[in-house]
């Protein structure tokens, strides 16, 4: 049996550059890997991939990422036995924190080893590239990283990470990134922003290990169009700002908000002051930069 974590992300910054001719959007972003994790367990089995999940509200079946990618990698492999998958779900599902995107780079690393599949990594990041825009950043095996194109192209920072504290609140209101992107295209009348935010500053900020200056850096094209959907974004991030946040943004297409903290006792201290000044349905949770990379 092989047990494996798959991490979440958050988006520093997500600026979208343009709609491609294969209906994607072309972006510029900022991912960092957070210690908030699944946990997949992969067993071989005779044939068949069956997947189980300990949150009913998932569905197990062919459209869930993981089988894909079990799929996937059992197709192009030519590989004749089975795996049974077990997801114990921490990330909250369509959150815009890439669990399902983490789950299916997970699955890849972990049949690969499990079947003695023999994947290099670059063979691996083309089935990724298959999977999930999302998907790629999950197989580099560091903390932060630029995304590019529609995300196939991914540029990992190299060097020690800073660890970076967040107070995270999540409203229990599912967003669908396809819809998101749907709405960015101009039915809101929101097209493209003329921000001067460039990730370039994000980077310098990170090896500088400045938080103000990450602060000023958060940016997040895809915000406008969640909160248009979600309209209680504007709420939490007024309690993360009001407990002392440096600053705050919605993760990848939302409804994911997080709160950028001095350290861990602020965090904790956001956490708890909108535990009390927030909404009951909300989850809240203090989270780092997953340093383990
Ligand atoms: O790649 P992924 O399956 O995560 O994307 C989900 C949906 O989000 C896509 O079907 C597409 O509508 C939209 N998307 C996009 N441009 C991206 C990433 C996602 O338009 N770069």
């Amino acid at each position: 049996m092989l047990r494996l974590r798959a991490p979440a992300k958050l988006n520093l910054f997500l600026r979208v550059l343009g709609k491609r001719s294969d209906g994607y959007h072309e972006l510029e972003t900022l991912f960092e890997r957070i210690d908030l994790a699944d946990d997949l367990t992969f067993q071989k089995q005779p044939q068949g991939i069956t997947v189980t999940c300990d949150d009913p509200n998932l569905d197990c079946g062919p459209s869930n990422l993981i089988t894909k990618a079990a799929a996937l990698l059992q197709r192009s492999c030519g590989v004749s036995c089975g795996a049974s998958i077990h997801l114990a779900k921490r990330i909250p599902i369509a959150a815009g924190l890439g669990g399902g995107s983490s789950d299916a780079a997970t699955t890849l690393v972990g049949l690969n080893q499990l079947w003695n599949a023999g994947l290099s990594l670059p063979q691996l990041r083309e089935l990724a590239a298959q999977l999930g825009s999302d998907v790629l950043f999950f197989l580099e095996e560091t903390a932060f990283a630029i995304g590019r194109g529609r995300g196939e192209v991914c540029e990992p920072l190299k060097g020690t990470p800073p660890t970076v504290w967040h107070a995270l609140v999540i409203p229990p209101v599912p967003l669908s990134t396809k819809d998101i992107y749907g709405g960015f295209d101009g039915t809101t009348g929101r097209g493209l922003t003329g921000s001067t935010a460039s990730v370039t500053m994000l980077v310098h900020a990170l090896r500088n290990g400045s938080l103000r200056e990450l602060a000023e850096g958060l940016f997040n094209d895809l915000q406008p169009e969640a909160i248009r959907r979600c309209p209680v974004i504007e709420e939490i991030q007024r309690c993360l700002l009001a407990s002392g946040c440096l600053g705050t943004m919605v993760s990848g297409s939302g409804p994911s908000v997080f709160g950028l903290c001095q350290d861990q006792s602020h965090a904790e201290t956001v956490a708890s002051d909108v535990r009390k000044d927030g909404l009951p349905s909300w989850r809240i949770a203090v989270v780092k930069t997953d340093g383990n990379y």
